[in-house]
């Protein structure tokens, strides 16, 4: 926390000193809210060293002081606040006057809400919410608010840009590295409250021994901060450690095997979260493998983590070679049929968009079609296909734009959010996972902005009604100065980054052009990776007439997979937007757009708006150097430059490479990369 501006400062500056925690002995996360307050508010006000308020916590400030405690804290009982409505999770924070001094309160049902409510306080106090004025009751409106860690044991981080994992398997369970905390620290302050720590693609080796008593070490740490870890389980385990012949989910064997792998990881993490579990996709094992469905190999596992009140998330991104009519429809394919099949402790957890984690996807035609099975959100938070750590894209405005999706699952109004949140249909399993960019880089995310993806993520997982430009704003108020001049401008930079992203690189509903394996710069020209879902070309489908992949009816008819109303609106070249329109629909270069420019021109006119995009971006930044410390400044400035370099390479290379599919004479300006 940085110093607050003068006025904001002298308001708060009372405040200082002990927070009156009656629990705070009895109580760990009741301590720790505490001392994150104290030492906050000391940071804030610019005082010397935080105090030692354990033996001393009545002592507060005369005049004014803060008090945090549960409702089994008498003091906090005896104010009548309205905590019917914080939930397990949520809080009352409220500025109050009692025997003539001003107190702010932070109360909730459970420690974990008051430790949520000292971090929101701490939010108010630096966002610049009137100190004396404070009355806000929260509660979280989705109950799983996942990280999902792709973190190898070897440290690797698969899709992870900001260096080695934090998990340093090698030196746990002996030493916790101290960025345990602060990882847990920062994710409480979002209100994250589980973490799967190993990469989805797993290995056996983390159901043994050894790493379940590291994942223990690391569960001991989070315990406090409210935040149950998980873990990844590869369904072929039993066989791969040699415990089973099969991994036949009907197999008593096996289920027996798993039941009782669950007994011992419980016995170690009593408050072990479940499985997560990719299956049947990109090669991994599954219950296809012994003919046998999803679901059958969900509900075996649910039944070995029930007795412990653990839950299966159960990935629905599969897609198999042995459907290559449309990759998109795969996954609706292979679950719909389960819908009402899953155990009540399985939840479905369902990508952003049907191919992976596009620049821009549709929502998946899951949600809203799906009414009898809990699904979760799978957002990635990382950037595989949006140029990674050094491509400045702010992707809180993706997270919200498929939130809003109208799903018409219930008529008009069925959003994607009332379908994970539970609230549609009722379901009580209910959550959003995000992939994690966390690393050991110094940063955290790989770049400072990234860290705004994490921020946004935990804050949307919370309340997925909060505006991204809000969260921006208090993102960059947080982060940097709550300074208006600076927090405007930035926050217009940080709104229009992903559709900039969006431009130069896959604009009107192209996707998956991104290069082979890395997936960083274009790549829309290959055509020779052996299974056709992996080639560029099988999803944008130029040829001389037109591009695009017609998922219509006279194509691969994926439109009838979402409720009819959407359906139609896709399908129809009249109403679909111009951002989806190559994603539904083939059309011919010569087709006139909405805005009266033909398709070509179009797309010509997007990437260059993408560039423009990223030079006004260069501008901005280097209007805001006084409001930023000089490592940062600097590092942003050269991430700019390399984002500028390649939103040109981008362009230049798709134009190209389009130009001469379609036979068409290159733009002026373009180079054709060497
Ligand atoms: C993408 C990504 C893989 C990842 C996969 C998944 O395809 O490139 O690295 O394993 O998604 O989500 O399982």
């Amino acid at each position: 926390h940085a110093p607050l501006p003068t006025a904001q400062r002298l308001a708060v500056d009372p405040y200082a000193g002990c927070v009156a925690a009656a629990q705070r002995a009895t109580q760990v996360t009741i301590a720790i809210a505490a001392r994150e307050i104290e030492s906050a508010i000391d940071a804030m006000t610019d005082k010397a060293a935080p105090r030692d308020c354990t033996a001393s916590a009545a002592a507060a400030a005369p005049s004014h002081g803060v008090m945090i405690g549960t409702r089994d804290d008498p003091a906090i009982a005896a104010l009548g606040l309205p905590l019917a409505k914080a939930g397990d999770e949520g809080f009352v924070i409220r500025s109050i006057e009692r025997d003539g001094r001003k107190l702010i309160v932070v109360a909730a049902n459970r420690p974990v809400g008051v430790l949520y409510g000292a971090f929101a306080l701490l939010r108010e106090l630096q966002t610049g919410t009137a100190i004396d004025a404070l009355d806000v009751t929260e509660q979280p409106k989705v109950d799983l608010r996942l990280l999902n860690h792709w973190d190898n044991l070897d440290r690797t981080v698969e899709r992870g840009y900001s260096g080695q994992s934090i998990w340093d398997w090698w030196k746990l369970p002996d030493v916790n590295d101290p960025r345990y905390t602060d990882y847990a620290r920062a994710n409480a302050s979002i209100g994250i409250n589980g973490a799967v720590l190993n990469n989805v693609n797993a290995k056996p080796d983390s159901m043994t021994a050894p790493w379940i008593a590291k994942a223990a070490a690391v569960a001991d740490v989070l315990r406090p901060y409210g935040i149950k870890v998980y873990l990844s389980a590869r369904w072929s385990t039993p066989v791969e450690l040699k415990q089973t012949t099969t991994a036949d989910p009907l197999d008593p064997a096996v289920a027996a095997w798993w039941k009782a792998k669950a007994d011992e990881i419980y016995a170690a993490i009593p408050d072990f979260g479940g499985f997560l579990v990719k299956a049947n996709s990109e090669g991994q094992p599954g219950p296809q493998d012994y003919k046998r469905t999803h679901a059958e190999g969900a509900n075996m596992l649910a039944a070995a983590v029930k007795p412990h009140g653990g839950i299966v998330m159960w990935r629905a991104f599969v897609y198999s070679e042995a459907d290559p009519d449309d990759r998109a429809k795969q996954a609706y394919a292979d679950f719909k049929p389960l819908d009402g099949k899953f155990a009540d402790n399985v939840i479905v957890q369902v990508k952003n968009g049907a191919i992976d984690f596009q620049p821009r996807e549709p929502f998946h035609p899951m949600f809203g079609t799906m009414p009898k099975t809990p699904l979760m959100m799978e957002f990635q938070i990382t950037k595989e296909y949006l140029g990674f750590a050094t491509h400045l894209a702010y992707l809180a405005p993706m997270y919200e734009e498929v939130l809003d999706a109208d799903t018409f699952a219930k008529g008009k109004g069925s959003t994607v959010a009332e379908v994970i949140d539970g609230s549609l249909e009722g379901h009580k399993l209910n959550g959003m996972a995000g992939v994690a960019n966390i690393g050991s880089d110094r940063n955290w995310s790989g770049s400072i902005f990234d860290q705004a993806n994490w921020y946004a993520f935990g804050r949307l997982a919370w309340d997925h009604q909060l505006s991204s430009d809000a969260i921006a704003r208090e993102w960059a108020k947080q982060t940097f100065t709550p300074d208006p001049a600076f927090v405007q401008p930035v926050t217009a930079m940080m709104m229009g980054s992903r559709e900039t992203v969006v431009d130069y690189m896959t604009p009107m509903g192209l996707a998956h052009l991104m290069a082979t394996g890395h997936h960083y710069g274009p790549g829309p020209w290959v055509s020779d990776l052996a299974r056709p879902e992996w080639n560029p070309v099988y999803y944008h489908r130029a040829d001389k007439d037109g591009i695009g992949f017609d998922r219509t009816a006279s194509g691969s008819n994926a439109v009838a997979q979402y409720m009819p109303q959407v359906a139609r609106g896709f399908a129809s070249r009249r109403s679909v937007d111009d951002k989806d329109l190559l994603w539904f629909h083939h059309v011919g270069w010569d087709e006139k757009m909405k805005s009266g420019r033909t398709l070509w021109a179009e797309l010509l006119h997007r990437y260059d708006r993408g560039v423009a995009g990223v030079g006004d971006m260069q501008a901005r930044w280097a209007t805001l150097k006084p409001f930023v410390d000089a490592p940062r400044f600097e590092e942003v400035t050269r991430f700019l430059a390399i984002q500028q370099r390649e939103a040109i390479w981008w362009r230049d290379a798709s134009i190209a490479y389009f130009a001469s599919v379609s036979g068409r004479a290159l733009p002026t300006g373009v180079q054709p990369p060497a």
